[in-house]
């Protein structure tokens, strides 16, 4: 049995926020969330402890294998994690995790696990080009790890000590609440250091299974705003190699941004500068072009989002063009073969197979057949103020351009609207409405001269 301790109850003073430090987000998901994602499938509980802002931690993260553990005051790693003793079980084995190291991946702790699961203990170190700030690894003349010492207590030889302690291990059970009991606060900075259980340990005659994680990207630690930045780049480029491998084209994967879960099927192009964000997606043959933002949508076969529209919470048919600068909101379904053009803005409407509604239009609360043809600066006029009205356009209804479509009303099918018109009641089918003036012209009109 495996479990887990995710220390958490730092105030991360140095993000200068108001918010937890373990609520800032890489990749839209909560710093926590990301170490409590890679940890689940390989323990059957976690620790988590929380301090500062605990609260809104808790309530933030979502995951049934947690154990909330409130550790009052911060004295230190060692005496955050001595909270989460009661709950561990002797012959466990116990995975130590902090949450603002968010990149961690699975077959480290993999293998992190089975080390220590042969040894008892095993400890995750890293080699840096600059150590400053951390713990250096100290081993004997064999090689083997002796100690832990911290940077503000380190000798001029230690600091120079390239190899670092990650602050990630696992070891029994048994052992780390031997070892925990034996911490004292004798140190630079008077806290439990819960780095010194590996001296203690190698006291014990334990050998301590070290695991050096070839990526230092991988064990960043996030403590300020830059470092939270950097996380964010390393990761979205993890995600965009790991879609390049199955076959997403990325024209740029340093400009690309999946917040969230991207599927795909063969042949999608996603162009410079796009934002997907929540759960997105796409058919076969998706050509998705520059500066779109594509929220928890569906998109079809074939089709093309053209530069910089935005989709959210909709569906687009195969074979459909979008865009450029065409605005989809929630709740929309635009069908097969269908256009949307240039600043056209549909808000919870389906859009019907081949239709066309091309440029400058406002299509919301509507009902869309097929073979419609909406032609430019059409309105849907769905709000009177206090309510929002439904529109019907009936299949192969043709709306003349510069019309306004008091709603509630209907379009019937093959229905053609004069241009300019603002329909205000029903129009029946296969006729054409219009309701506009007259044109006439002034014979003997004159053109005012100037004085
Ligand atoms: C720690 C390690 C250091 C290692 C570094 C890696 C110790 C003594 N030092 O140093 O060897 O190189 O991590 O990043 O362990 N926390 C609590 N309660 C506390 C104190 C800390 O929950 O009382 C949490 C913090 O919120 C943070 C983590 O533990 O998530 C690490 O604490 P921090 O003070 O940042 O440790 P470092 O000084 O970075
Ligand atoms: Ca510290």
């Amino acid at each position: 049995m495996n479990n887990a301790i995710i220390l958490a109850a730092g105030q991360g003073k140095r993000m200068k926020s108001q918010t937890s430090k373990v609520l800032h987000k890489v990749g839209n998901k909560y710093l926590l969330q990301h170490v409590v994602d890679v940890a689940k499938n390989h323990v059957e509980k976690m620790n988590i402890i929380v301090g500062h802002n605990s609260q809104s931690v808790k309530s933030a993260i979502t995951e049934s294998k947690i154990n909330w553990v409130l550790q009052e005051k911060q004295l230190g790693t060692g005496h955050a994690v001595k909270q989460a003793i009661p709950f561990i079980e002797e012959n466990s084995i116990c995975l130590i995790l902090y949450a603002d190291v968010p990149l961690l991946q699975s077959k480290t702790i993999e293998e992190l696990l089975k080390k220590a699961r042969t040894n008892g203990f095993s400890l995750l170190s890293v080699v840096l080009n600059d150590p400053f700030g951390y713990g250096r690894i100290i081993r004997d003349t064999n090689g083997l790890i002796k100690s832990i010492v911290e940077q503000k207590d380190a000798s001029e030889t230690d600091l120079k000590i390239k190899e670092i302690n990650t602050g990630i291990m696992a070891l029994k059970g048994s052992l780390l609440k031997k070892y925990l009991n034996e911490l004292k606060t004798n140190n630079a900075q008077g806290e439990f250091y819960l780095t010194d259980i590996v001296e203690i340990a190698v006291k014990d005659n334990v050998n301590i299974a070290s695991f050096i994680c070839e990526s230092a990207d991988e064990v960043m630690g996030i403590n300020d705003k830059k470092q939270l930045s950097q996380a964010e780049r390393l990761y979205q480029m993890k995600q965009a190699e790991n879609f390049m491998s199955s076959g997403l084209t990325l024209m740029d994967p340093s400009r690309f941004d999946c917040r969230g879960n991207l599927k795909f099927g063969d042949d999608c192009t996603i162009d410079i500068n796009v934002v997907f964000e929540g759960d997105n997606v796409l058919g076969n043959n998706v050509l998705i072009s520059p500066n779109c933002i594509i929220k928890d949508s569906k998109i079809g076969d074939n089709a093309v989002i053209l530069p910089n529209s935005i989709i959210e919470n909709s569906t687009i048919g195969s074979s459909t063009s979008i865009g450029p600068f065409a605005r989809i909101r929630p709740d929309t379904t635009i069908g097969n073969h269908s256009k949307v053009g240039n600043f056209v803005e549909i808000k919870k409407s389906s859009v019907s197979n081949n239709s066309k509604i091309s440029h400058l239009s406002y299509v919301g609360d509507s009902k869309i057949g097929s073979d419609v043809n909406i032609g430019a600066g059409v309105i849907t006029c769905n709000y009177d103020g206090s309510n929002k009205h439904q529109t019907e356009i009936k299949d192969g209804a043709f709306i003349g351009s510069n019309s306004q479509l008091v709603a509630p009303v209907s379009i019937g099918k093959n229905a053609t609207i004069g241009a300019g018109s603002t329909i205000t009641q029903n129009a029946p089918d296969n006729k054409l409405t219009v309701s506009r003036n007259k044109q006439s012209t002034i014979d003997k009109w004159k053109r005012p001269q100037k004085k």
